[in-house]
């Protein structure tokens, strides 16, 4: 398929942000919790965090976000496997689920590891390039143009800072759970292709493990890292604040 055929099946997703948060704030905290439990997909980030840990080039003291952090999958699994002690920032733009968030994190322990901030991923309260790692999971595939979202992640990320991008994928299971949470499917190739357009270089797919085989047919998990050629470059023809 072409790629502007590919853009045009975004475009005639429509995503009504206000009814996704509300419904993020109503059922989201328990019954998303419960289902993502029920899938694997809780589970396997542990696995996926152990196998993957070392491309994430984290070191101690590093400045992470998570972007839609929601009840915080991602960054209570990174933070439990992580071999160093780590901080994450994270965003979310449901009262709910950041209530869901915080509740978590209590069970766990992890309070004074996370800090939140109510905000939407489009304009992310953070001023350039202020992060080493940007990850973010099953969240952009709620904004009307993931671009946005995927160019604000760039713009917050400190040159040669790493990118990890997870969503639901264009594929029968991505359908699946997309029809539950009222999400879009994406396309890796688009999305790789939108995170090279922002200024992200060297992107590779992460698989998850071979026995999650069903959440790796649900889900694309992208890693690339900022390119500072590429934002030198860019500054050259036009002032960007973006490196
Ligand atoms: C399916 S949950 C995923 C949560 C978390 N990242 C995880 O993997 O567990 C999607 C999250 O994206 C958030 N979200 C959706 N659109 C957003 C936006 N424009 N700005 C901020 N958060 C948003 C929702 O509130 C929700 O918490």
């Amino acid at each position: 398929m072409r790629r502007e055929e590919k853009l045009q099946r975004f475009d005639v997703l429509r995503v009504d942000t206000n009814g996704i948060r509300s419904l993020f704030d109503r059922v989201g905290p328990r019954f998303y919790t419960r289902f993502f439990a029920l899938t694997g997909y809780r589970s396997s980030l542990k696995y996926f965090w152990r196998e993957h840990f070392a491309r994430m080039a984290l070191r101690e003291g590093a400045k992470i976000l998570d972007s839609g952090i929601g009840t915080g999958f991602l960054t209570v699994s990174l933070l439990r496997e992580s071999p160093i002690p780590l901080t994450v920032a994270g965003v979310d733009f449901s009262r709910g689920m950041l209530a869901g968030l915080g509740r978590n994190l209590a069970e766990y322990g992890g309070e004074n590891r996370v800090t939140i901030q109510l905000g939407d991923m489009r304009k992310l309260p953070f001023s350039d390039g202020s992060f080493d790692f940007v990850m973010t999971s099953e969240a952009m595939e709620y904004l009307p143009d993931v671009r946005e979202g995927i160019s604000e992640c760039v713009r917050v990320l400190r040159p040669a800072g790493r990118l990890l991008f997870i969503a639901t994928k264009n594929s029968p299971m991505g359908k699946l759970v997309a029809a539950t949470w009222k999400n879009k499917v994406l396309d890796p190739d688009s999305v790789r292709s939108f995170m090279i357009e922002a200024g992200i270089s060297r992107v590779e797919t992460l698989r998850f493990p071979w026995y999650f085989k069903h959440v790796d047919a649900t889900i694309m998990a992208l890693l690339g890292v900022q390119d500072p050629a590429k934002c030198l470059s860019d500054q050259a023809t036009q002032p960007s604040n973006f490196c």
